[in-house]
């Protein structure tokens, strides 16, 4: 075979080998060309570099979304309230949910954040109507599902639902794939959720994944359907777009695309009422902070260890570093372990913290604390028991700072000022203690927080208090590359 053959031959066969021929290469024959310029040339170079740039600008605009938050007008800040599940189970009613909202408002909860009702799974029938449709169940929600929702927002609340991207939701309850926006039947589920229930919120599992041969996209599609169904429902209705919650219990890395789709996205497993769930629930989102900020929020799931103090799982100061972390990661803060009914004064004290609160709300500042030094482990280790333990994140009103005591005795933290990003070398800071609500004075260089009890955390809020004292020594809070102006490093600079 010539080499001819040989270049023929590959073109077709994939297996066929590539590159120059063994044997002679015969070098092709050097064609020389002059062009000379007319007038008509340049003409038709300008349009067809005009065209190039109209097509190339075309292209630009046809480009997938970036993964920037979606920005229709609902979620800018983790939503705070109530949901049914880890107390209620399926067994929950109509009764159930009035009297948690009543209580979400008598115990002045709703004043300081905690608006929305939700209802988690269980809530219908286990068929569709004939026409297709969910229904709410008759032994449950006897007045109606409409009844319920006017109630809540009677009381001034908010109200959110449930429902699941597969066949079926979690209890087996009819979920919502194939009907998001279906317009065969009566009502598509969307419609149902947001026009003729008038829920707020829709909170959106990920259980009967149908078979690959029928679904044939990933989970990414199977929720980008509901997205999409729930922007041509606030489109066709004029209403303000149901707020997206996604569940997917960040199996597919949803802080990667969940943003495109909703406001906030389940990043782990359920939570548990004991410190595993939640030291193992901080150490997972520990690698994910980066990806909360306005109108998009990893979801830490249910705020629900608070309510199990006094009930053997969880001690106060547990639960306060739960509700610390919660709140300053930007989750949603959704309460709830016993009956509302059933909450304790010093369960109520933590959740209406509102010092923590200004920090989860801030309309200023979206972003959540970042570990800044790991701590007992080197930094960046994934350790469920032990997760990071020394954390910062800027706020409208200075550098938030939380320190984690993960070990199970009392332990002195310490730390730099400077090793956090957001503090300014050579000034010093007022410190506020967001528990004990006080001041305590001012922060130079460093700060040491005293017997920080087994599994308790620090909250501080650190407000710039101008230049540090003059002359300090060494001239570096951190010596690292710290040098005078001719490059020369410092008695104890590295
Ligand atoms: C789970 C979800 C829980 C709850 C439950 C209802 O998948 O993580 O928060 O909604 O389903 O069946």
């Amino acid at each position: 075979m010539d080499h001819v053959d040989r270049e023929k031959e590959a073109a077709h066969d994939p297996m066929a080998p590539r590159g120059p021929p063994s044997g002679t290469w015969l070098q092709k024959p050097i064609v020389q060309v002059t062009y000379s310029l007319t007038p008509t040339h340049v003409l038709m170079a300008l349009l067809s570099l005009t065209f190039a740039a109209l097509f190339a600008y075309l292209s630009l605009l046809s480009k997938p979304a970036p993964t920037t938050a979606l920005d229709n007008g609902v979620g800018k800040l983790p939503f705070m309230g109530y949901n049914t599940w880890n107390a209620y189970v399926c067994d929950i009613n109509e009764t159930v949910v009035r009297e948690s909202a009543e209580l979400l408002v008598s115990l002045g909860l709703k004043d300081i954040g905690y608006e929305y009702m939700n209802i988690d799974d269980c809530y219908a029938e286990k068929n569709r109507t004939e026409d297709g449709d969910i229904i709410e169940s008759a032994e449950r929600f006897p007045s109606g599902m409409r009844n319920t929702t006017d109630y809540i927002h009677d009381l001034g609340l908010k109200a959110g639902i449930y429902s699941d991207s597969g066949w079926f939701t979690c209890q087996l309850y009819p979920g919502s794939f194939q009907n998001e926006d279906r317009h065969v039947f009566f009502c598509a589920d969307i419609e149902l959720f947001r026009e003729t229930w008038n829920f707020d919120l829709l909170k959106y599992d990920n259980c009967a994944i149908p078979f690959d041969e029928i679904i044939r996209e990933g989970v990414v599609g199977k929720y980008k359907r509901m997205a999409d169904a729930i922007a041509a429902q606030a489109a066709s209705s004029g209403q303000e777009p149901i707020l997206f919650s996604l569940c997917e219990w960040g199996r597919e890395q949803p802080w990667l695309w969940a943003k495109r789709f909703g406001q906030s996205w389940r990043t782990t497993d359920d939570i548990g009422a004991h410190w595993d769930a939640i030291s193992s629930i901080i150490n997972q989102n520990s690698f994910y902070t980066w990806s909360t900020d306005f109108y998009g929020h990893g979801d830490m799931d249910i705020v629900n260890a608070i309510f199990a103090i006094g009930n053997g799982d969880l001690t106060y100061e547990e639960a306060k570093s739960h509700f610390t972390a919660w709140a300053l990661m930007k989750s949603p803060l959704l309460i709830v372990w016993l009956q509302l009914s059933a909450i304790t004064e010093e369960s109520l004290n933590i959740l209406t913290n509102t010092e923590i609160i200004a920090i989860n709300q801030d309309s200023v500042v979206g972003t959540a604390i970042t570990p800044f030094r790991w701590g007992r482990n080197p930094d960046w280790t994934n350790d469920y028991t032990y997760p990071a333990q020394y954390w910062s994140g800027e706020s409208e009103n200075g550098t938030v700072i939380m320190l984690l005591n993960v070990e199970s005795e009392p332990a002195d933290m310490f730390f730099t000022l400077a090793e956090s990003p957001w503090i300014r070398a050579g000034r010093q800071y007022s410190v506020r203690d967001l528990w004990t609500h006080t001041d305590n004075g001012t922060a130079v260089r460093n700060l040491t927080v005293s017997a920080v009890p087994a599994h308790g955390v620090v909250a501080l809020l650190l407000r710039d208090a101008g230049d540090e004292p003059a002359g300090l020594d060494p001239k570096c809070s951190i010596m690292e590359w710290c040098t005078d102006q001719n490059g020369t490093v410092l008695e104890g600079g590295v």
